[in-house]
């Protein structure tokens, strides 16, 4: 499919690798100004790398779970670009293989926070600067995740549940002022995020029988952005191999 994005302007999150840099890579072909957003400035040299000098692109260094970073990076924008009209919330940590007792509070604290939290002060710091131009189009990473669970990955699973809910309410709250929300539901992706993981043991829970890949997210991100999914709001699309109709 064709889109045409020029003097649109996207910002994603988790930019820098795996299904953010491809979603990124993506915008950029169709032809949208970027604020690009990651905590490792290495991983977002390289996306600016694969995209190429020809693109209008903000970068910004920090952490998604820090509040004033993100209110400060929503000014940036505002400033450079004079709107928003499509954000990618997707920068996310995997969790570590745990159950509950075993589960420090820290690491309950740090998922909630990069994992959900964050994804609270994209949308309330965006929706206004997209209000101001009428409206946009959201996409959340939540998870398969999101939607059923696992064993030990206790606060990851509630993080992106959160993030399915999250993603309903604000889609209700802005229906009628144009601005569409959306989560995506990804199976297991090949991304740096789940090297750790046994992929052999992974891949056969999934009936296509592989993981997924980084391009195949990205497609559904920028429909999900785009105008051809006018009427889809509030909705959490599975692309997951068929993992959570079984
Ligand atoms: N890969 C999978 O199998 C899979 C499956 C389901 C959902 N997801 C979700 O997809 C999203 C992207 O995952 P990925 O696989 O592309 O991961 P990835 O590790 O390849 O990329 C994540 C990027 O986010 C950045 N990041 C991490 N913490 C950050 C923070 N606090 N602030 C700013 N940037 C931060 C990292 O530096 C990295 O560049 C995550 O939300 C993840 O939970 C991934």
């Amino acid at each position: 499919m064709q889109y045409h994005f020029e003097n649109k302007v996207a910002m994603v999150t988790g930019a820098g690798s795996g299904i953010g840099q491809a979603a990124s890579i993506l915008l950029a072909k169709y032809g949208c100004k970027l604020c690009l957003i990651d905590i490792n400035q290495n991983h977002l040299a390289e996306t600016v790398r694969l995209i190429g000098s020809h693109v209008d692109i903000l970068l910004q260094v920090g952490d998604v779970s820090n509040v004033e970073f993100m209110q400060s990076c929503i000014k940036q924008i505002d400033q450079h670009f004079s709107g928003l009209d499509f954000a990618f919330n997707n920068a996310g940590i995997a969790s570590p293989v745990k159950s509950i007792a075993d589960l420090s509070i820290e690491t309950w604290h740090k998922q909630i926070d990069v994992n959900l939290n964050s994804i609270f002060y994209c949308l309330h710091f965006q929706i206004p600067l997209m209000l101001k131009n009428g409206g946009g189009s959201i996409v959340n990473t939540s998870s398969i995740l999101g939607t059923v669970a696992t064993q030990n990955r206790a606060a990851y699973i509630t993080a992106k549940h959160g993030v399915t809910g999250l993603s309903k309410a604000a889609a209700l709250d802005y229906a009628q002022q144009n601005i569409r929300v959306n989560s995506i539901h990804p199976g297991y992706v090949e991304t740096p995020l789940i090297r750790q993981v046994h992929t052999e043991e992974i891949q056969i829970k999934h009936p296509i029988q592989r993981l997924g890949t980084v391009d195949e997210v990205a497609n559904l991100v920028i429909f999900l952005l785009s105008d051809q999914a006018s009427f889809i709001t509030g909705a959490n699309y599975a692309i997951d191999g068929g993992y959570t109709t079984q």
